[in-house]
Protein backbone atom coordinates (compact mmCIF):
# COMPACT_ATOMS: atom_id res chain seq x y z
CA UNK A 1 0.00 0.00 0.00
CA UNK A 2 1.59 3.24 -0.86
CA UNK A 3 -1.18 5.92 -0.13
CA UNK A 4 -4.51 5.76 1.99
CA UNK A 5 -5.90 8.87 1.25
CA UNK A 6 -9.28 8.61 -0.59
CA UNK A 7 -11.65 11.38 -1.09
CA UNK A 8 -14.24 9.66 1.60
CA UNK A 9 -11.59 10.14 4.26
CA UNK A 10 -10.61 13.72 3.06
CA UNK A 11 -13.53 15.41 2.29
CA UNK A 12 -13.10 18.55 3.69
CA UNK A 13 -10.70 19.97 0.50
CA UNK A 14 -9.50 22.35 3.04
CA UNK A 15 -6.97 19.60 4.08
CA UNK A 16 -5.80 18.19 0.98
CA UNK A 17 -2.22 18.63 -0.86
CA UNK A 18 -2.21 20.08 -4.17
CA UNK A 19 -2.90 23.60 -5.67
CA UNK A 20 -6.41 24.17 -6.31
CA UNK A 21 -6.33 27.79 -6.99
CA UNK A 22 -6.55 28.02 -10.65
CA UNK A 23 -9.10 24.67 -10.79
CA UNK A 24 -11.81 24.76 -13.62
CA UNK A 25 -15.34 23.55 -13.01
CA UNK A 26 -14.24 19.84 -13.46
CA UNK A 27 -11.34 20.48 -10.95
CA UNK A 28 -8.70 20.03 -14.04
CA UNK A 29 -5.42 22.26 -14.39
CA UNK A 30 -2.86 22.37 -16.33
CA UNK A 31 -0.05 19.95 -15.92
CA UNK A 32 2.89 22.64 -15.94
CA UNK A 33 5.15 20.05 -17.43
CA UNK A 34 8.08 22.59 -18.03
CA UNK A 35 8.39 23.69 -14.14
CA UNK A 36 9.22 19.99 -12.78
CA UNK A 37 12.90 19.97 -11.51
CA UNK A 38 15.27 17.61 -12.23
CA UNK A 39 15.57 16.73 -9.22
CA UNK A 40 11.84 15.72 -9.47
CA UNK A 41 12.76 13.57 -13.46
CA UNK A 42 15.12 11.91 -10.86
CA UNK A 43 13.16 10.93 -8.42
CA UNK A 44 10.82 9.81 -10.86
CA UNK A 45 13.09 7.80 -12.79
CA UNK A 46 14.24 5.95 -9.20
CA UNK A 47 10.79 5.29 -8.72
CA UNK A 48 10.00 3.81 -12.04
CA UNK A 49 12.96 1.45 -11.79
CA UNK A 50 12.62 0.18 -8.85
CA UNK A 51 8.57 -0.98 -9.46
CA UNK A 52 10.09 -1.93 -13.08
CA UNK A 53 12.48 -4.49 -11.81
CA UNK A 54 9.74 -6.00 -9.15
CA UNK A 55 7.01 -6.65 -12.36
CA UNK A 56 8.22 -9.71 -13.77
CA UNK A 57 6.54 -12.57 -12.60
CA UNK A 58 3.90 -10.31 -10.56
CA UNK A 59 2.30 -7.52 -12.59
CA UNK A 60 -0.08 -9.20 -15.39
CA UNK A 61 1.34 -9.28 -18.72
CA UNK A 62 -1.33 -6.61 -20.10
CA UNK A 63 0.09 -4.16 -17.88
CA UNK A 64 3.63 -4.81 -18.38
CA UNK A 65 3.24 -4.54 -22.27
CA UNK A 66 1.49 -1.37 -22.36
CA UNK A 67 3.60 0.24 -19.55
CA UNK A 68 6.65 -0.50 -21.86
CA UNK A 69 4.84 1.03 -24.84
CA UNK A 70 4.39 4.21 -22.54
CA UNK A 71 8.29 4.63 -22.71
CA UNK A 72 7.74 6.73 -19.45
CA UNK A 73 11.18 5.65 -17.91
CA UNK A 74 12.88 8.99 -18.27
CA UNK A 75 11.27 11.25 -16.23
CA UNK A 76 8.07 12.69 -15.40
CA UNK A 77 5.68 12.02 -18.59
CA UNK A 78 4.03 14.97 -20.28
CA UNK A 79 0.06 13.70 -19.39
CA UNK A 80 -1.18 15.64 -22.95
CA UNK A 81 1.35 13.42 -24.79
CA UNK A 82 -0.06 10.34 -23.38
CA UNK A 83 -3.36 11.38 -23.14
CA UNK A 84 -3.21 11.34 -27.44
CA UNK A 85 -1.72 7.86 -27.82
CA UNK A 86 -4.15 6.41 -24.80
CA UNK A 87 -7.49 8.20 -26.99
CA UNK A 88 -5.81 6.71 -30.25
CA UNK A 89 -6.09 3.52 -28.19
CA UNK A 90 -9.06 3.23 -26.30
CA UNK A 91 -10.80 6.36 -26.72
CA UNK A 92 -9.95 7.79 -23.45
CA UNK A 93 -8.23 10.70 -21.99
CA UNK A 94 -5.97 12.27 -19.43
CA UNK A 95 -7.16 14.99 -17.47
CA UNK A 96 -4.58 16.80 -15.13
CA UNK A 97 -5.81 17.36 -11.18
CA UNK A 98 -4.29 18.86 -8.26
CA UNK A 99 -4.95 15.86 -6.10
CA UNK A 100 -8.03 13.88 -4.93
CA UNK A 101 -11.12 15.91 -6.18
CA UNK A 102 -14.72 15.26 -4.96
CA UNK A 103 -17.05 12.60 -6.36
CA UNK A 104 -19.12 14.11 -8.09
CA UNK A 105 -15.99 15.54 -10.18
CA UNK A 106 -13.94 11.59 -10.42
CA UNK A 107 -17.22 9.90 -11.07
CA UNK A 108 -18.07 12.24 -13.91
CA UNK A 109 -14.55 12.03 -15.37
CA UNK A 110 -14.67 8.07 -15.52
CA UNK A 111 -18.09 8.24 -17.26
CA UNK A 112 -17.23 10.60 -19.55
CA UNK A 113 -13.56 8.32 -20.36
CA UNK A 114 -11.31 11.41 -19.14
CA UNK A 115 -9.05 9.33 -15.98
CA UNK A 116 -7.97 12.32 -13.62
CA UNK A 117 -4.36 12.45 -13.12
CA UNK A 118 -2.75 13.92 -10.22
CA UNK A 119 0.20 16.56 -10.78
CA UNK A 120 2.60 16.61 -7.95
CA UNK A 121 5.34 14.17 -7.51
CA UNK A 122 6.01 13.18 -3.63
CA UNK A 123 9.14 14.37 -1.81
CA UNK A 124 12.24 11.79 -1.41
CA UNK A 125 11.56 11.09 2.41
CA UNK A 126 7.92 9.74 0.92
CA UNK A 127 9.80 7.28 -1.07
CA UNK A 128 8.18 4.50 0.09
CA UNK A 129 4.59 5.55 1.45
CA UNK A 130 2.45 8.72 0.77
CA UNK A 131 -0.50 9.65 2.11
CA UNK A 132 -2.34 10.88 -0.97
CA UNK A 133 -2.45 9.57 -4.33
CA UNK A 134 0.40 10.87 -6.85
CA UNK A 135 1.47 11.26 -10.39
CA UNK A 136 3.67 8.62 -9.78
CA UNK A 137 0.94 6.18 -7.85
CA UNK A 138 -1.85 7.52 -10.67
CA UNK A 139 0.11 7.61 -14.01
CA UNK A 140 2.11 4.31 -13.29
CA UNK A 141 -0.78 2.69 -11.69
CA UNK A 142 -3.59 3.25 -13.92
CA UNK A 143 -2.59 4.56 -16.89
CA UNK A 144 -1.44 1.39 -18.22
CA UNK A 145 -4.60 -0.73 -18.43
CA UNK A 146 -6.39 1.67 -19.26
CA UNK A 147 -5.34 0.31 -23.01
CA UNK A 148 -6.77 -2.56 -22.63
CA UNK A 149 -10.12 -2.10 -24.05
CA UNK A 150 -12.15 -4.11 -21.53
CA UNK A 151 -10.55 -2.37 -18.61
CA UNK A 152 -11.35 0.62 -20.18
CA UNK A 153 -15.12 -0.02 -20.80
CA UNK A 154 -14.97 -1.28 -16.83
CA UNK A 155 -13.77 2.36 -15.19
CA UNK A 156 -16.24 3.60 -17.78
CA UNK A 157 -19.19 1.54 -16.32
CA UNK A 158 -17.89 1.98 -12.46
CA UNK A 159 -17.85 5.78 -13.35
CA UNK A 160 -21.48 5.91 -14.06
CA UNK A 161 -21.99 3.31 -11.53
CA UNK A 162 -20.79 5.90 -8.85
CA UNK A 163 -23.10 8.66 -9.99
CA UNK A 164 -26.14 6.32 -9.49
CA UNK A 165 -24.30 5.32 -6.02
CA UNK A 166 -24.54 8.94 -4.94
CA UNK A 167 -28.16 8.68 -5.44
CA UNK A 168 -28.89 5.46 -3.77
CA UNK A 169 -26.79 6.05 -0.88
CA UNK A 170 -24.19 3.32 -1.94
CA UNK A 171 -21.13 5.44 -1.98
CA UNK A 172 -19.32 3.20 0.84
CA UNK A 173 -20.30 -0.04 -0.69
CA UNK A 174 -18.92 1.01 -4.01
CA UNK A 175 -15.76 2.35 -2.75
CA UNK A 176 -14.99 -1.01 -0.99
CA UNK A 177 -15.05 -2.45 -4.72
CA UNK A 178 -13.14 -0.08 -6.13
CA UNK A 179 -10.56 -0.30 -3.69
CA UNK A 180 -10.38 -4.79 -3.83
CA UNK A 181 -9.99 -4.59 -7.44
CA UNK A 182 -8.56 -1.30 -9.47
CA UNK A 183 -6.28 -0.57 -6.54
CA UNK A 184 -5.87 -4.06 -4.82
CA UNK A 185 -7.13 -6.52 -6.96
CA UNK A 186 -5.51 -10.05 -8.19
CA UNK A 187 -5.90 -11.59 -11.51
CA UNK A 188 -5.32 -15.91 -12.59
CA UNK A 189 -3.14 -16.35 -15.13
CA UNK A 190 -1.76 -19.57 -16.03
CA UNK A 191 1.87 -19.39 -14.41
CA UNK A 192 -0.12 -17.80 -11.29
CA UNK A 193 -1.54 -15.36 -9.24
CA UNK A 194 -0.84 -11.49 -10.83
CA UNK A 195 -1.42 -7.75 -9.92
CA UNK A 196 -3.74 -5.52 -11.53
CA UNK A 197 -4.59 -3.00 -8.49
CA UNK A 198 -2.81 0.61 -8.87
CA UNK A 199 -2.09 0.86 -5.74
CA UNK A 200 -0.14 -2.39 -5.60
CA UNK A 201 1.45 -1.70 -8.69
CA UNK A 202 3.10 1.45 -7.51
CA UNK A 203 4.01 0.33 -4.13
CA UNK A 204 7.06 -0.92 -3.69
CA UNK A 205 6.13 -3.07 -0.62
CA UNK A 206 3.10 -4.87 -1.43
CA UNK A 207 3.95 -5.80 -4.56
CA UNK A 208 5.92 -8.64 -3.16
CA UNK A 209 4.17 -8.70 -0.15
CA UNK A 210 0.56 -9.54 -1.98
CA UNK A 211 1.56 -12.65 -3.51
CA UNK A 212 2.91 -14.46 -1.27
CA UNK A 213 0.80 -17.39 0.32
CA UNK A 214 1.64 -16.83 4.32
CA UNK A 215 0.96 -13.09 3.71
CA UNK A 216 -3.17 -12.53 3.64
CA UNK A 217 -5.99 -14.04 2.02
CA UNK A 218 -6.56 -14.78 -1.57
CA UNK A 219 -10.05 -15.55 -2.12
CA UNK A 220 -11.94 -15.11 -5.40
CA UNK A 221 -14.05 -12.15 -6.05
CA UNK A 222 -17.80 -11.90 -4.90
CA UNK A 223 -18.89 -8.51 -6.07
CA UNK A 224 -21.23 -8.76 -3.04
CA UNK A 225 -19.01 -10.14 -0.80
CA UNK A 226 -16.43 -7.58 -1.75
CA UNK A 227 -18.74 -4.52 -1.31
CA UNK A 228 -19.98 -5.93 2.36
CA UNK A 229 -15.91 -5.84 3.27
CA UNK A 230 -13.87 -2.92 4.94
CA UNK A 231 -10.35 -2.46 3.55
CA UNK A 232 -7.34 -1.40 5.60
CA UNK A 233 -6.38 2.17 4.76
CA UNK A 234 -2.85 2.65 6.67
CA UNK A 235 -1.39 -1.32 6.05
CA UNK A 236 -1.16 -3.92 3.66
CA UNK A 237 -4.66 -5.39 2.87
CA UNK A 238 -5.61 -8.19 4.65
CA UNK A 239 -7.83 -9.83 2.04
CA UNK A 240 -6.83 -9.42 -1.69
CA UNK A 241 -9.65 -10.38 -4.01
CA UNK A 242 -9.07 -12.23 -7.10
CA UNK A 243 -10.86 -12.08 -10.78
CA UNK A 244 -10.57 -14.95 -13.29
CA UNK A 245 -10.13 -11.93 -15.80
CA UNK A 246 -10.88 -8.72 -16.74
CA UNK A 247 -14.34 -9.95 -18.59
CA UNK A 248 -15.01 -11.49 -15.23
CA UNK A 249 -14.92 -8.01 -13.57
CA UNK A 250 -17.24 -6.35 -16.28
CA UNK A 251 -19.78 -8.99 -16.77
CA UNK A 252 -19.67 -9.44 -13.13
CA UNK A 253 -20.71 -5.71 -11.94
CA UNK A 254 -23.28 -5.18 -14.79
CA UNK A 255 -26.14 -5.97 -12.93
CA UNK A 256 -28.07 -3.42 -11.14
CA UNK A 257 -26.16 -2.60 -7.73
CA UNK A 258 -29.15 -1.24 -6.36
CA UNK A 259 -31.10 -4.15 -4.39
CA UNK A 260 -27.35 -5.00 -3.37
CA UNK A 261 -27.11 -2.22 -1.75
CA UNK A 262 -30.06 -2.35 0.12
CA UNK A 263 -28.93 -6.03 1.53
CA UNK A 264 -25.57 -4.60 2.24
CA UNK A 265 -27.18 -1.74 4.19
CA UNK A 266 -28.99 -4.20 6.44
CA UNK A 267 -25.75 -6.06 7.79
CA UNK A 268 -22.96 -5.54 9.45
CA UNK A 269 -19.69 -4.96 7.28
CA UNK A 270 -17.40 -7.33 7.36
CA UNK A 271 -13.89 -7.05 8.76
CA UNK A 272 -10.96 -6.53 6.33
CA UNK A 273 -9.57 -10.05 7.58
CA UNK A 274 -13.04 -12.27 7.14
CA UNK A 275 -12.87 -16.01 5.80
CA UNK A 276 -16.61 -17.24 5.57
CA UNK A 277 -18.34 -20.42 4.79
CA UNK A 278 -17.51 -21.80 2.37
CA UNK A 279 -14.99 -19.30 1.02
CA UNK A 280 -11.52 -21.36 -0.56
CA UNK A 281 -8.29 -19.52 0.07
CA UNK A 282 -6.60 -19.76 -3.30
CA UNK A 283 -3.11 -19.52 -2.07
CA UNK A 284 -2.33 -21.71 0.86
CA UNK A 285 1.23 -22.10 2.99
N1 LIG B 1 -23.80 -2.10 -12.22
C1 LIG B 1 -23.58 -1.05 -11.26
C2 LIG B 1 -24.90 -0.41 -10.84
O1 LIG B 1 -25.94 -0.78 -11.33
C3 LIG B 1 -22.63 0.01 -11.79
C4 LIG B 1 -21.22 -0.41 -11.83
C5 LIG B 1 -20.62 -0.88 -13.00
C6 LIG B 1 -20.46 -0.35 -10.67
C7 LIG B 1 -19.30 -1.27 -13.00
C8 LIG B 1 -19.14 -0.74 -10.69
C9 LIG B 1 -18.55 -1.19 -11.85
O2 LIG B 1 -24.92 0.46 -10.02
FE1 LIG C 1 -5.47 5.04 -7.42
Amino acid sequence: LDFFATVAEKSDGASLRGDYADISEDYVVKQNWAAYTAEEHALWRKLYQRQAALLPGRACDEFIVSLNALHATDGIPNLEATSKALFEATGWSIVAVPGLIPELAFFTHLANRRFPITVWLRKPEEFDYIVEPDIFHDYFGHVPLLFNPIFADHIQEYGKGGLKAMQLGGLDQLARLYWYTIEFGLIQSPEGLRVYGAGILSSGGELTYSLEPSSSRHIALDVERCMRTLYKIDSYQETYFVIRDFKQLFEDTAPDFTPMYQRIKQQEPLPANSLLDGEIELLNT
